[in-house]
Protein backbone atom coordinates (compact mmCIF):
# COMPACT_ATOMS: atom_id res chain seq x y z
CA UNK A 1 0.00 0.00 0.00
CA UNK A 2 2.48 2.26 0.97
CA UNK A 3 4.67 1.15 -1.67
CA UNK A 4 1.90 1.72 -4.33
CA UNK A 5 0.93 5.20 -3.19
CA UNK A 6 4.66 6.73 -3.21
CA UNK A 7 5.16 5.15 -7.37
CA UNK A 8 1.16 7.06 -7.62
CA UNK A 9 2.99 10.24 -6.26
CA UNK A 10 5.95 9.94 -8.59
CA UNK A 11 3.97 9.45 -11.58
CA UNK A 12 1.70 12.45 -10.29
CA UNK A 13 4.62 14.37 -9.72
CA UNK A 14 6.65 13.60 -13.40
CA UNK A 15 3.14 14.66 -15.16
CA UNK A 16 2.95 17.71 -13.47
CA UNK A 17 6.68 18.23 -14.40
CA UNK A 18 5.88 17.66 -17.99
CA UNK A 19 3.21 20.32 -17.90
CA UNK A 20 5.18 22.42 -16.54
CA UNK A 21 7.74 22.08 -18.91
CA UNK A 22 5.36 22.29 -21.81
CA UNK A 23 3.48 25.81 -20.27
CA UNK A 24 4.86 28.66 -21.00
CA UNK A 25 5.55 30.73 -17.75
CA UNK A 26 2.70 32.51 -16.87
CA UNK A 27 2.84 35.73 -14.66
CA UNK A 28 -0.80 36.91 -13.03
CA UNK A 29 -0.87 40.82 -12.88
CA UNK A 30 -3.30 43.18 -11.38
CA UNK A 31 -3.54 46.15 -12.57
CA UNK A 32 -5.42 48.78 -10.59
CA UNK A 33 -6.35 52.82 -10.86
CA UNK A 34 -4.12 55.37 -9.19
CA UNK A 35 -7.63 55.40 -7.10
CA UNK A 36 -6.95 51.98 -6.10
CA UNK A 37 -9.47 50.20 -7.65
CA UNK A 38 -8.47 46.86 -9.42
CA UNK A 39 -9.40 47.51 -13.71
CA UNK A 40 -8.11 44.58 -14.74
CA UNK A 41 -6.47 41.30 -13.80
CA UNK A 42 -4.29 39.71 -16.20
CA UNK A 43 -2.03 36.84 -17.91
CA UNK A 44 1.20 37.43 -19.51
CA UNK A 45 3.19 34.50 -21.27
CA UNK A 46 6.61 34.25 -21.01
CA UNK A 47 8.33 36.14 -23.53
CA UNK A 48 6.66 38.92 -23.36
CA UNK A 49 6.14 39.27 -19.85
CA UNK A 50 9.71 39.35 -19.29
CA UNK A 51 10.35 42.15 -22.47
CA UNK A 52 7.78 44.84 -22.17
CA UNK A 53 9.37 48.06 -20.32
CA UNK A 54 7.12 49.96 -19.67
CA UNK A 55 4.72 47.67 -17.80
CA UNK A 56 1.78 47.52 -20.03
CA UNK A 57 -1.32 48.32 -18.33
CA UNK A 58 -3.10 45.39 -19.47
CA UNK A 59 -2.17 42.03 -20.92
CA UNK A 60 -4.70 39.20 -21.30
CA UNK A 61 -2.80 36.36 -23.67
CA UNK A 62 -4.19 34.45 -26.49
CA UNK A 63 -4.00 31.68 -28.50
CA UNK A 64 -1.19 31.21 -30.57
CA UNK A 65 0.81 33.42 -32.22
CA UNK A 66 2.01 35.69 -35.20
CA UNK A 67 4.52 35.12 -37.13
CA UNK A 68 5.84 38.00 -39.22
CA UNK A 69 7.46 36.74 -42.81
CA UNK A 70 9.09 38.25 -45.64
CA UNK A 71 5.34 38.23 -47.39
CA UNK A 72 3.87 40.83 -44.24
CA UNK A 73 2.85 44.13 -45.25
CA UNK A 74 2.60 46.88 -42.58
CA UNK A 75 -1.16 48.44 -43.62
CA UNK A 76 -2.12 52.39 -42.75
CA UNK A 77 -5.26 53.86 -42.15
CA UNK A 78 -5.75 57.49 -40.08
CA UNK A 79 -9.12 59.16 -40.29
CA UNK A 80 -7.89 61.59 -42.65
CA UNK A 81 -5.62 62.10 -45.48
CA UNK A 82 -2.94 63.93 -43.41
CA UNK A 83 -3.22 61.28 -40.36
CA UNK A 84 -2.78 58.69 -43.15
CA UNK A 85 0.27 60.14 -44.31
CA UNK A 86 1.63 60.58 -40.42
CA UNK A 87 0.91 56.46 -39.76
CA UNK A 88 2.73 56.77 -43.11
CA UNK A 89 6.02 57.77 -41.49
CA UNK A 90 5.21 55.23 -38.26
CA UNK A 91 5.32 52.29 -40.60
CA UNK A 92 8.39 53.57 -41.97
CA UNK A 93 9.85 53.77 -38.90
CA UNK A 94 8.58 50.10 -37.89
CA UNK A 95 9.85 48.87 -41.67
CA UNK A 96 13.48 50.32 -40.91
CA UNK A 97 14.09 48.84 -37.18
CA UNK A 98 12.76 45.59 -38.18
CA UNK A 99 14.51 45.30 -41.91
CA UNK A 100 18.21 44.73 -40.53
CA UNK A 101 18.11 41.64 -38.36
CA UNK A 102 14.88 40.05 -40.56
CA UNK A 103 16.20 41.14 -44.08
CA UNK A 104 12.91 41.85 -44.91
CA UNK A 105 12.02 45.20 -46.77
CA UNK A 106 7.68 45.00 -45.37
CA UNK A 107 5.69 46.73 -47.58
CA UNK A 108 3.95 49.82 -46.64
CA UNK A 109 0.39 50.11 -48.06
CA UNK A 110 -2.48 52.81 -47.41
CA UNK A 111 -5.81 51.85 -47.05
CA UNK A 112 -7.76 48.44 -45.61
CA UNK A 113 -6.52 45.58 -44.99
CA UNK A 114 -7.89 42.62 -46.96
CA UNK A 115 -5.74 39.27 -46.09
CA UNK A 116 -4.13 38.14 -43.57
CA UNK A 117 -0.61 37.82 -41.66
CA UNK A 118 -0.54 41.97 -41.95
CA UNK A 119 0.26 44.46 -39.55
CA UNK A 120 -2.65 47.32 -39.14
CA UNK A 121 -1.37 50.67 -37.50
CA UNK A 122 -4.97 52.53 -37.82
CA UNK A 123 -6.31 55.51 -35.98
CA UNK A 124 -9.62 54.45 -37.45
CA UNK A 125 -11.96 53.60 -34.46
CA UNK A 126 -9.57 54.69 -32.12
CA UNK A 127 -10.94 56.38 -28.88
CA UNK A 128 -10.63 59.61 -27.07
CA UNK A 129 -10.03 57.77 -23.54
CA UNK A 130 -7.32 56.29 -25.01
CA UNK A 131 -5.74 59.95 -24.85
CA UNK A 132 -3.09 61.13 -27.11
CA UNK A 133 -0.60 58.06 -26.47
CA UNK A 134 -2.69 54.83 -25.48
CA UNK A 135 -3.03 52.14 -28.15
CA UNK A 136 -4.58 48.93 -28.04
CA UNK A 137 -2.65 45.86 -29.92
CA UNK A 138 -4.41 43.44 -30.60
CA UNK A 139 -2.35 39.81 -31.88
CA UNK A 140 -3.74 36.51 -33.35
CA UNK A 141 -2.47 34.61 -35.54
CA UNK A 142 -3.62 36.70 -38.71
CA UNK A 143 -2.18 39.89 -37.69
CA UNK A 144 -1.34 42.36 -35.72
CA UNK A 145 -3.61 44.84 -35.01
CA UNK A 146 -2.52 48.65 -33.56
CA UNK A 147 -5.64 50.97 -33.01
CA UNK A 148 -5.07 54.58 -31.17
CA UNK A 149 -6.54 57.84 -31.14
CA UNK A 150 -3.81 59.71 -32.46
CA UNK A 151 -0.15 58.57 -34.33
CA UNK A 152 1.40 58.77 -31.69
CA UNK A 153 -0.59 56.14 -29.83
CA UNK A 154 0.60 54.25 -32.66
CA UNK A 155 3.87 54.79 -32.24
CA UNK A 156 3.73 53.86 -28.59
CA UNK A 157 2.08 50.53 -29.63
CA UNK A 158 5.05 49.76 -32.14
CA UNK A 159 7.75 49.90 -29.42
CA UNK A 160 5.78 47.22 -27.55
CA UNK A 161 5.20 45.12 -30.69
CA UNK A 162 9.22 45.29 -31.30
CA UNK A 163 9.70 44.42 -27.42
CA UNK A 164 7.23 41.43 -28.56
CA UNK A 165 9.38 39.78 -30.63
CA UNK A 166 12.66 37.50 -30.04
CA UNK A 167 15.47 39.80 -28.66
CA UNK A 168 17.83 39.33 -32.05
CA UNK A 169 15.34 41.87 -34.04
CA UNK A 170 17.77 44.23 -32.68
CA UNK A 171 20.43 43.00 -34.28
CA UNK A 172 21.77 45.09 -36.98
CA UNK A 173 22.62 42.14 -39.50
CA UNK A 174 20.19 39.72 -40.72
CA UNK A 175 19.69 36.60 -38.72
CA UNK A 176 18.44 32.83 -40.02
CA UNK A 177 17.17 30.64 -38.16
CA UNK A 178 14.81 32.69 -35.96
CA UNK A 179 11.04 32.49 -36.06
CA UNK A 180 10.01 35.75 -35.46
CA UNK A 181 6.70 35.51 -33.30
CA UNK A 182 4.88 37.57 -31.59
CA UNK A 183 2.52 35.84 -28.61
CA UNK A 184 -1.42 36.26 -29.31
CA UNK A 185 -2.42 38.77 -26.86
CA UNK A 186 -4.74 41.92 -26.12
CA UNK A 187 -3.28 44.52 -24.93
CA UNK A 188 -4.90 47.92 -23.54
CA UNK A 189 -1.65 50.29 -22.48
CA UNK A 190 -1.85 53.86 -21.59
CA UNK A 191 0.49 56.33 -19.86
CA UNK A 192 0.08 57.67 -16.37
CA UNK A 193 2.32 61.00 -16.55
CA UNK A 194 2.45 63.10 -19.80
CA UNK A 195 6.42 63.99 -19.18
CA UNK A 196 8.90 61.26 -18.99
CA UNK A 197 12.14 62.75 -19.61
CA UNK A 198 15.54 62.08 -20.13
CA UNK A 199 18.21 65.24 -19.73
CA UNK A 200 21.94 65.28 -21.21
CA UNK A 201 24.34 67.87 -20.22
CA UNK A 202 25.79 68.76 -23.71
CA UNK A 203 27.16 71.85 -22.11
CA UNK A 204 29.97 70.29 -19.38
CA UNK A 205 31.26 67.83 -22.52
CA UNK A 206 29.76 68.50 -25.80
CA UNK A 207 28.02 65.34 -27.57
CA UNK A 208 27.75 65.09 -31.40
CA UNK A 209 24.51 65.32 -33.17
CA UNK A 210 25.01 62.05 -34.01
CA UNK A 211 25.58 60.50 -30.27
CA UNK A 212 22.13 62.47 -29.19
CA UNK A 213 20.35 61.06 -31.66
CA UNK A 214 21.59 57.66 -30.77
CA UNK A 215 20.39 58.26 -26.93
CA UNK A 216 17.05 59.63 -28.47
CA UNK A 217 16.35 56.72 -30.45
CA UNK A 218 17.33 54.13 -27.61
CA UNK A 219 15.32 55.97 -25.05
CA UNK A 220 11.96 56.22 -27.44
CA UNK A 221 11.99 52.59 -27.51
CA UNK A 222 11.59 52.82 -23.79
CA UNK A 223 8.84 55.30 -24.38
CA UNK A 224 10.61 58.37 -23.14
CA UNK A 225 9.24 61.65 -24.91
CA UNK A 226 10.80 64.30 -23.59
CA UNK A 227 14.66 65.02 -23.97
CA UNK A 228 15.90 68.03 -22.49
CA UNK A 229 19.28 69.19 -23.97
CA UNK A 230 21.30 71.40 -21.24
CA UNK A 231 23.01 73.72 -23.97
CA UNK A 232 24.80 76.18 -21.63
CA UNK A 233 26.87 76.07 -18.78
CA UNK A 234 30.03 77.67 -17.35
CA UNK A 235 32.09 75.64 -19.75
CA UNK A 236 30.50 75.67 -22.47
CA UNK A 237 27.46 77.63 -24.72
CA UNK A 238 26.23 74.45 -27.79
CA UNK A 239 23.89 76.45 -29.56
CA UNK A 240 24.27 78.68 -32.40
CA UNK A 241 22.55 82.31 -31.49
CA UNK A 242 22.82 84.17 -35.12
CA UNK A 243 22.87 87.67 -33.45
CA UNK A 244 25.85 86.41 -30.87
CA UNK A 245 27.85 84.54 -32.92
CA UNK A 246 30.87 84.64 -30.07
CA UNK A 247 28.89 82.41 -28.14
CA UNK A 248 29.71 79.39 -29.73
CA UNK A 249 33.01 80.43 -31.68
CA UNK A 250 34.48 81.33 -28.17
CA UNK A 251 31.85 80.07 -25.43
CA UNK A 252 31.56 76.90 -27.48
CA UNK A 253 35.28 75.97 -28.18
CA UNK A 254 36.25 74.59 -24.89
CA UNK A 255 34.95 72.00 -22.21
CA UNK A 256 35.48 70.16 -18.92
CA UNK A 257 39.59 69.18 -18.88
CA UNK A 258 39.90 71.86 -21.72
CA UNK A 259 39.09 69.99 -24.91
CA UNK A 260 37.69 71.10 -27.91
CA UNK A 261 33.98 71.38 -27.06
CA UNK A 262 31.70 72.29 -30.08
CA UNK A 263 28.42 73.49 -30.77
CA UNK A 264 25.54 72.66 -32.88
CA UNK A 265 24.48 75.15 -35.60
CA UNK A 266 20.56 76.27 -35.70
CA UNK A 267 20.47 74.07 -38.32
CA UNK A 268 21.89 70.82 -36.35
CA UNK A 269 19.47 71.75 -33.93
CA UNK A 270 16.48 71.15 -36.03
CA UNK A 271 17.88 68.34 -37.38
CA UNK A 272 17.80 66.97 -33.99
CA UNK A 273 14.41 68.16 -33.09
CA UNK A 274 13.00 66.68 -36.71
CA UNK A 275 14.65 63.13 -35.63
CA UNK A 276 13.29 63.51 -32.20
CA UNK A 277 9.69 63.86 -33.62
CA UNK A 278 10.08 61.35 -35.98
CA UNK A 279 9.81 59.18 -32.45
CA UNK A 280 7.68 61.61 -30.86
CA UNK A 281 10.02 62.74 -28.79
CA UNK A 282 9.83 67.00 -27.41
CA UNK A 283 13.40 68.55 -27.28
CA UNK A 284 13.27 70.95 -24.56
CA UNK A 285 16.21 73.44 -24.93
CA UNK A 286 17.88 74.88 -21.71
CA UNK A 287 19.79 78.00 -21.46
CA UNK A 288 20.66 78.06 -17.53
CA UNK A 289 21.03 81.30 -15.90
CA UNK A 290 21.42 83.69 -14.02
CA UNK A 291 24.42 81.23 -12.84
CA UNK A 292 25.99 78.97 -14.75
CA UNK A 293 26.32 81.71 -16.98
CA UNK A 294 30.54 81.77 -17.41
CA UNK A 295 30.47 80.64 -21.13
CA UNK A 296 28.18 83.44 -21.98
CA UNK A 297 30.40 86.05 -19.57
CA UNK A 298 33.62 84.58 -21.53
CA UNK A 299 31.75 85.21 -25.26
CA UNK A 300 30.69 88.73 -24.62
CA UNK A 301 32.39 91.73 -22.17
CA UNK A 302 28.99 93.63 -22.70
CA UNK A 303 27.61 90.83 -19.95
CA UNK A 304 29.77 92.07 -17.27
CA UNK A 305 30.10 94.78 -14.65
CA UNK A 306 34.06 95.55 -15.83
CA UNK A 307 32.55 95.19 -19.53
CA UNK A 308 35.92 92.58 -20.02
CA UNK A 309 35.34 88.82 -21.06
CA UNK A 310 35.94 86.09 -18.35
CA UNK A 311 38.39 83.51 -19.29
CA UNK A 312 37.35 80.40 -20.64
CA UNK A 313 36.62 77.86 -17.63
CA UNK A 314 37.11 74.22 -17.84
CA UNK A 315 37.10 72.85 -14.24
CA UNK A 316 33.99 71.22 -12.62
CA UNK A 317 32.94 74.24 -9.74
CA UNK A 318 29.39 75.58 -9.28
CA UNK A 319 28.39 78.57 -7.97
CA UNK A 320 30.76 81.55 -9.45
CA UNK A 321 29.02 82.90 -12.36
CA UNK A 322 26.55 85.08 -12.55
CA UNK A 323 24.59 87.32 -15.23
CA UNK A 324 24.14 91.09 -13.56
CA UNK A 325 20.33 91.21 -12.56
CA UNK A 326 20.39 94.47 -12.39
CA UNK A 327 21.49 95.43 -16.23
CA UNK A 328 19.07 96.15 -19.29
CA UNK A 329 21.95 94.99 -21.58
CA UNK A 330 21.20 91.33 -19.58
CA UNK A 331 17.95 91.29 -20.24
CA UNK A 332 18.25 92.35 -23.82
CA UNK A 333 20.29 89.42 -24.37
CA UNK A 334 18.36 87.24 -23.37
CA UNK A 335 15.67 88.14 -25.32
CA UNK A 336 17.12 88.15 -28.35
CA UNK A 337 18.07 84.74 -27.75
CA UNK A 338 15.03 83.32 -26.69
CA UNK A 339 13.66 84.77 -29.76
CA UNK A 340 16.35 83.10 -31.96
CA UNK A 341 15.68 79.72 -30.06
CA UNK A 342 12.01 79.97 -30.27
CA UNK A 343 11.67 80.04 -33.73
CA UNK A 344 13.66 76.90 -34.15
CA UNK A 345 12.13 74.75 -31.36
CA UNK A 346 8.83 73.60 -31.60
CA UNK A 347 8.36 72.48 -27.87
CA UNK A 348 6.00 74.33 -25.99
CA UNK A 349 8.77 74.59 -23.29
CA UNK A 350 11.76 76.36 -22.81
CA UNK A 351 13.92 75.82 -19.51
CA UNK A 352 15.69 78.85 -17.75
CA UNK A 353 17.75 77.22 -15.48
CA UNK A 354 17.86 78.80 -12.06
CA UNK A 355 19.74 76.26 -10.56
CA UNK A 356 23.26 77.28 -8.13
CA UNK A 357 23.13 81.03 -8.38
CA UNK A 358 25.20 80.80 -5.49
CA UNK A 359 27.03 84.62 -6.80
CA UNK A 360 23.74 86.02 -7.09
CA UNK A 361 22.44 88.10 -4.52
CA UNK A 362 18.75 86.56 -3.83
CA UNK A 363 17.20 89.92 -4.32
CA UNK A 364 18.34 89.87 -8.22
CA UNK A 365 17.45 86.05 -8.17
CA UNK A 366 14.04 86.68 -7.40
CA UNK A 367 13.79 89.60 -9.73
CA UNK A 368 15.78 87.76 -12.40
CA UNK A 369 14.13 84.34 -12.88
CA UNK A 370 10.56 86.33 -12.62
CA UNK A 371 11.36 88.76 -15.38
CA UNK A 372 12.70 85.60 -18.03
CA UNK A 373 9.84 83.96 -17.26
CA UNK A 374 7.89 86.76 -18.61
CA UNK A 375 10.66 86.90 -21.58
CA UNK A 376 9.81 83.22 -22.69
CA UNK A 377 6.35 83.58 -21.85
CA UNK A 378 6.07 86.49 -24.82
CA UNK A 379 7.88 84.07 -26.94
CA UNK A 380 5.00 81.41 -26.30
CA UNK A 381 6.82 79.42 -24.22
CA UNK A 382 6.01 77.65 -20.75
CA UNK A 383 9.36 78.17 -19.00
CA UNK A 384 10.75 75.72 -16.44
CA UNK A 385 12.74 75.97 -13.96
CA UNK A 386 15.59 74.45 -11.20
CA UNK A 387 14.96 74.97 -7.68
CA UNK A 388 15.06 77.08 -5.95
CA UNK A 389 12.97 79.14 -8.65
CA UNK A 390 10.06 78.37 -7.06
CA UNK A 391 10.82 80.49 -4.11
CA UNK A 392 10.82 84.03 -6.00
CA UNK A 393 7.85 85.78 -5.30
CA UNK A 394 7.87 86.88 -9.18
CA UNK A 395 7.44 83.36 -9.68
CA UNK A 396 3.57 82.11 -10.49
CA UNK A 397 1.60 79.09 -10.85
CA UNK A 398 2.15 79.49 -15.18
CA UNK A 399 6.18 78.16 -14.50
CA UNK A 400 7.06 75.02 -14.06
CA UNK A 401 9.52 73.37 -11.44
CA UNK A 402 11.78 71.08 -12.23
CA UNK A 403 12.75 69.90 -8.68
CA UNK A 404 16.12 68.40 -8.19
CA UNK A 405 16.58 68.49 -4.13
CA UNK A 406 13.59 67.49 -1.82
CA UNK A 407 11.79 70.94 -0.79
CA UNK A 408 9.05 72.14 -3.09
CA UNK A 409 7.05 73.75 -0.48
CA UNK A 410 6.79 77.56 -1.93
CA UNK A 411 5.48 75.61 -5.51
CA UNK A 412 2.75 73.28 -3.71
CA UNK A 413 1.73 76.50 -1.89
CA UNK A 414 1.46 77.96 -5.26
CA UNK A 415 0.07 75.27 -6.82
CA UNK A 416 2.92 75.08 -9.63
CA UNK A 417 3.46 71.63 -12.01
CA UNK A 418 6.50 69.84 -11.04
CA UNK A 419 9.08 67.46 -12.46
CA UNK A 420 10.14 65.19 -10.13
CA UNK A 421 14.19 64.84 -10.96
CA UNK A 422 15.26 64.37 -7.20
CA UNK A 423 18.83 63.83 -7.18
CA UNK A 424 19.09 60.77 -4.54
CA UNK A 425 16.70 58.79 -7.00
CA UNK A 426 16.40 60.44 -10.79
CA UNK A 427 20.43 61.55 -11.20
CA UNK A 428 21.85 59.24 -13.66
CA UNK A 429 25.15 60.93 -12.91
CA UNK A 430 25.41 59.45 -9.74
CA UNK A 431 27.44 55.92 -9.24
CA UNK A 432 25.49 52.49 -9.39
CA UNK A 433 28.00 51.71 -6.17
CA UNK A 434 31.47 52.83 -4.98
CA UNK A 435 33.03 50.82 -7.43
CA UNK A 436 31.63 52.65 -10.53
CA UNK A 437 34.31 53.62 -12.40
CA UNK A 438 32.35 56.79 -13.77
CA UNK A 439 30.15 59.62 -11.81
CA UNK A 440 29.53 61.22 -8.63
CA UNK A 441 28.36 60.45 -5.22
CA UNK A 442 27.48 63.42 -3.58
CA UNK A 443 23.56 62.66 -3.90
CA UNK A 444 24.24 59.10 -2.95
CA UNK A 445 25.28 56.07 -4.66
CA UNK A 446 21.84 54.47 -7.25
CA UNK A 447 22.09 51.31 -7.29
CA UNK A 448 19.43 49.90 -10.54
CA UNK A 449 16.62 48.92 -7.41
CA UNK A 450 17.19 52.40 -5.94
CA UNK A 451 16.63 54.13 -9.39
CA UNK A 452 13.45 52.02 -9.70
CA UNK A 453 11.57 51.85 -6.39
CA UNK A 454 10.01 55.02 -5.77
CA UNK A 455 7.17 57.31 -7.61
CA UNK A 456 6.98 60.72 -8.41
CA UNK A 457 4.12 61.36 -5.62
CA UNK A 458 6.99 60.50 -2.86
CA UNK A 459 7.71 63.95 -3.72
CA UNK A 460 4.85 66.02 -4.72
CA UNK A 461 0.95 65.88 -5.15
CA UNK A 462 0.15 63.49 -7.43
CA UNK A 463 -2.56 66.66 -9.05
CA UNK A 464 1.03 68.80 -9.62
CA UNK A 465 2.92 65.97 -10.84
CA UNK A 466 4.02 66.29 -15.07
CA UNK A 467 6.00 63.52 -14.86
CA UNK A 468 9.76 62.56 -13.87
CA UNK A 469 13.00 63.42 -15.93
CA UNK A 470 16.40 61.88 -15.49
CA UNK A 471 19.12 64.26 -15.69
CA UNK A 472 23.02 63.00 -17.46
CA UNK A 473 25.20 65.59 -16.27
CA UNK A 474 28.55 64.93 -17.73
CA UNK A 475 31.06 66.80 -15.61
CA UNK A 476 32.81 63.44 -15.32
CA UNK A 477 31.10 61.57 -18.47
CA UNK A 478 33.36 62.08 -21.31
CA UNK A 479 32.27 59.93 -24.44
CA UNK A 480 29.19 57.70 -25.27
CA UNK A 481 30.37 54.20 -23.90
CA UNK A 482 30.36 56.37 -20.55
CA UNK A 483 26.90 57.89 -21.55
CA UNK A 484 25.69 54.32 -22.40
CA UNK A 485 26.97 52.70 -18.57
CA UNK A 486 25.08 55.51 -16.88
CA UNK A 487 21.65 55.78 -18.39
CA UNK A 488 21.39 51.92 -19.05
CA UNK A 489 19.58 49.84 -17.57
CA UNK A 490 18.23 52.94 -15.26
CA UNK A 491 16.41 54.11 -17.64
CA UNK A 492 14.16 52.08 -18.98
CA UNK A 493 13.57 51.79 -14.76
CA UNK A 494 12.65 55.85 -14.91
CA UNK A 495 10.22 55.24 -18.25
CA UNK A 496 8.27 52.40 -16.67
CA UNK A 497 7.75 54.58 -13.20
CA UNK A 498 6.39 57.51 -15.87
CA UNK A 499 4.21 55.19 -17.69
CA UNK A 500 2.99 52.29 -15.12
CA UNK A 501 0.76 53.05 -12.19
CA UNK A 502 2.42 53.10 -9.47
CA UNK A 503 0.00 50.18 -8.04
CA UNK A 504 1.23 47.66 -10.82
CA UNK A 505 5.28 48.05 -10.03
CA UNK A 506 7.42 45.41 -8.28
CA UNK A 507 10.94 45.34 -7.85
CA UNK A 508 10.95 41.69 -8.05
CA UNK A 509 8.65 41.64 -11.23
CA UNK A 510 10.53 43.98 -12.90
CA UNK A 511 13.96 42.64 -12.61
CA UNK A 512 13.05 39.71 -14.69
CA UNK A 513 11.91 41.62 -17.20
CA UNK A 514 15.11 43.99 -17.11
CA UNK A 515 17.24 41.02 -17.45
CA UNK A 516 14.97 40.09 -20.47
CA UNK A 517 16.27 44.07 -22.18
CA UNK A 518 19.71 42.83 -21.48
CA UNK A 519 20.11 41.00 -24.64
CA UNK A 520 18.21 43.82 -26.30
CA UNK A 521 20.50 46.59 -25.46
CA UNK A 522 23.63 44.07 -26.53
CA UNK A 523 21.89 43.93 -29.81
CA UNK A 524 21.56 47.18 -30.03
CA UNK A 525 25.49 48.07 -29.10
CA UNK A 526 24.93 49.73 -26.04
CA UNK A 527 27.62 49.66 -23.26
CA UNK A 528 25.01 49.09 -20.30
CA UNK A 529 26.13 47.97 -16.82
CA UNK A 530 25.75 44.23 -16.70
CA UNK A 531 24.20 44.63 -12.79
CA UNK A 532 25.42 41.15 -11.15
CA UNK A 533 21.84 41.56 -9.13
CA UNK A 534 19.97 41.35 -12.15
CA UNK A 535 22.06 39.16 -14.57
CA UNK A 536 24.34 37.53 -12.27
CA UNK A 537 27.77 37.36 -11.75
CA UNK A 538 30.07 37.31 -15.17
CA UNK A 539 32.96 35.23 -13.40
C1 LIG B 1 21.48 70.81 -10.51
O1 LIG B 1 21.84 69.65 -10.26
N1 LIG B 1 22.30 71.82 -10.25
C2 LIG B 1 20.19 71.12 -11.10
Amino acid sequence: MKKSGESTWKVMALMLMMVLALTPMIAVITVMTSEGGIVQTAFMSDRTANNIIPKPLSYEAGKGKFILNKNTSIYVKGNNEEETEELVKVAEFLREKLSPATGYELKVIKGENTAKGNIILTTVGGEENQGTEGYKMVTDPSGVTITAFKPEGIFRGVQTLRQSLPADIDKSTIVKGVEWSIPAATIVDKPEYSYRGLMIDVARHFFTVDEVKRQIDLAAQYKINKVHLHLSDDQGWRLEIKKYPDLTLIGGSTEVGGGPGGYYTQEQFKDIVDYAAKRYVEIIPEFDMPGHTNAALASYGFLNPDGQKKPLYTGTKVGFSTFMTDSEKTYNFIDDVIKEVSEISPSKYIHIGGDEADSTPKEGYDYFVGRVAKIAQKYGKEPIGWDPIETSPEITSDVILQNWRDSNSAAVEKKMKIITSNASKAYLDMKYNKDTPYGLDWAGLIPVETAYNWDPTDFAPKELVLGLEAPLWTEFIEDQDQMDYMIYPRLPGYAEIGWTPKASRDWEEYKVRLKGQGSRLENEGVNYYKDPEIWGSTN
